[in-house]
């Protein structure tokens, strides 16, 4: 498959760990790891944690790390090299595999294969069909096992639309969910956003039990992150709010946690 966001993540793939180490990504990935560890197996040895759409693997190889065993999907062949590599000389081999697959259609893993189901950093938001797509990560989920999806969120693309008078992209997100993402051509590529009640509402549908949903991040914006101590603080303050309804609503990204009930 060659979609515009397929395409856009084989450029980007050689760059997109350095892209992304910037302060507010790594506040970003803090918050993450601050709901994603309380979701983790108990057994190590005897789980398999699903990394759908993993690109780069940062959080298969932070679980193999852990002891977990981990299959890393993702549809974009340049990001799977670059986990391929990172795998190889990280010694993960055994407990990482990786596997070109894309989430909205995941036949080749059995129902109720895997005891932790991610989808981070928003391939939901980037596949053609998001509906099937949480349809099939809680397909492959055992039950209890927690599934985490984030998603681009519907209300910061419509806010940056409209500050940029953009009433096209209004239009097009108020009839459709869909923003353009900025890319490095002026097109961009589609995403679907969503709202904090729509993105719970299919949990539900789905037979997924929600735990939390969550803002990421809530405050951080124009700050100075390089700044340890500003940092520090706001660090603090996502981690202590993040879950709060009305902020979460406002996140540049919504992730829900939830639990396969049955
Ligand atoms: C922003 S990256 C996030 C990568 C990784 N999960 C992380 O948190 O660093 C989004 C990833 O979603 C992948 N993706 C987009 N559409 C997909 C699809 N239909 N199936 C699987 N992965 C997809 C992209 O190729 C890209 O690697």
């Amino acid at each position: 498959m060659d979609t515009t966001s397929t395409r856009y993540y084989n450029e980007i793939a050689a760059s997109y760990d350095a892209d992304y180490k910037t302060p507010f990504w790594r506040m970003y990935n803090e918050v993450t790891w601050n709901y994603l560890k309380d979701c983790l197996p108990e057994n190590k040895t005897d789980s398999l944690v699903l990394d759908a759409g993993g690109g780069t693997g940062l959080w298969a190889v932070k679980l193999a790390k852990l002891g977990y065993r981990v299959v890393l999907t993702d549809v974009s062949e340049g990001m799977l090299d670059v986990a391929e590599k990172k795998v190889v000389a990280e010694g993960l081999s055994d407990r990482i595999r990786i596997i070109n697959s894309d989430i909205t259609d995941m036949r080749q893993f059995q129902d109720n294969a895997f005891d932790l189901v991610l989808a981070e950093g928003d391939p939901v938001s980037y596949c053609s069909a998001p509906q099937k797509a949480i349809k099939e990560l809680s397909r492959v989920c055992r039950k209890a096992g927690y599934i985490t999806v984030s998603v681009d969120n519907k209300l910061t693309w419509m806010k940056r639309s409209v500050e940029r008078c953009d009433f096209a992209a209004v239009d097009k997100i108020m009839s459709t969910g869909i923003a353009m993402m900025p890319t490095t051509e002026n097109t961009g590529y589609p995403a679907f956003t969503f709202t904090i009640d729509e993105l719970e509402a299919i949990f539900r549908k789905n037979n997924v039990r929600l735990v939390r949903t969550v803002g990421k991040p809530v405050f951080a914006g124009k700050h100075d992150l390089e700044d340890e101590d500003i940092y520090n603080k706001l660090l603090e303050y996502e981690l202590r709010y993040a879950s709060v309804r009305w902020l979460a609503a406002t996140g540049g990204h919504i992730a829900v946690i939830g639990q396969k009930e049955y």
